[in-house]
């Protein structure tokens, strides 16, 4: 985002906050419309204690399902995923239906040319092109930790920026 000079009061969405501790990060950095979201009230209630803490008051939270936004959540400059991607995913109960869902509604959230910033140790990078390529393209790949095994090399995690096209 720095090396992109996006601008400091770009709205930005962390999909599936957490402890919310990328919001603080986000907020000493500068930014000034910054909003997380969960659909654990107690993941929302944590990251609004640990927000206090640090003495930040201009985080908006929401306990909200992305499977099911409500109308509010709209017109995102940039979206960040790190890791909610992957546990829906991973929900045994019909995850493919998930996963579309998950895709419709950050096409819903997100602006035309908006950024979507995903990271993930659940997809590759070439199955994370797969899973978003319908309205969205790569605009670039972030470096994640390389291993080596048996003579071939690869990453544990993969993380990518798309733009909503
Ligand atoms: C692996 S954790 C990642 C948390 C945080 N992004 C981080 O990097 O530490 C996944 C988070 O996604 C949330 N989550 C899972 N499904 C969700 C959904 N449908 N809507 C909103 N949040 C969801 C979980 O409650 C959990 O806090």
């Amino acid at each position: 985002m720095q090396k992109h000079k996006i601008p400091l009061d770009a709205s930005v969405l962390d999909i599936g906050t957490g402890n919310g501790v990328f919001l603080v990060e986000l907020a000493k950095f500068g930014f000034s419309d910054v909003t997380g979201i969960d659909y654990s009230p107690s993941a929302i209630q944590l990251s609004q204690n640990i927000i206090e803490k640090e003495g930040l008051s201009n985080i908006k939270l929401k306990v909200e399902d992305f499977l099911n936004p409500s109308t509010k959540l709209s017109g995102f400059h940039i979206c960040i995923d790190k890791g909610t991607f992957d546990a829906i995913s991973l929900n045994p109960d019909n995850a493919i239906e998930k996963r579309k869902q998950y895709v419709e509604s950050l096409s819903r959230v997100l602006k035309v040319k908006g950024f979507f910033l995903i990271t993930s140790c659940n997809w590759t990078k070439e199955e994370l092109l797969d899973e978003f390529s319908e309205g969205f393209e790569l605009f670039e790949e972030l470096p994640t930790p390389k291993f080596s095994f048996g003579g071939r090399s690869g990453n544990s995690v993969a993380a990518l920026v798309f733009q909503k096209t």
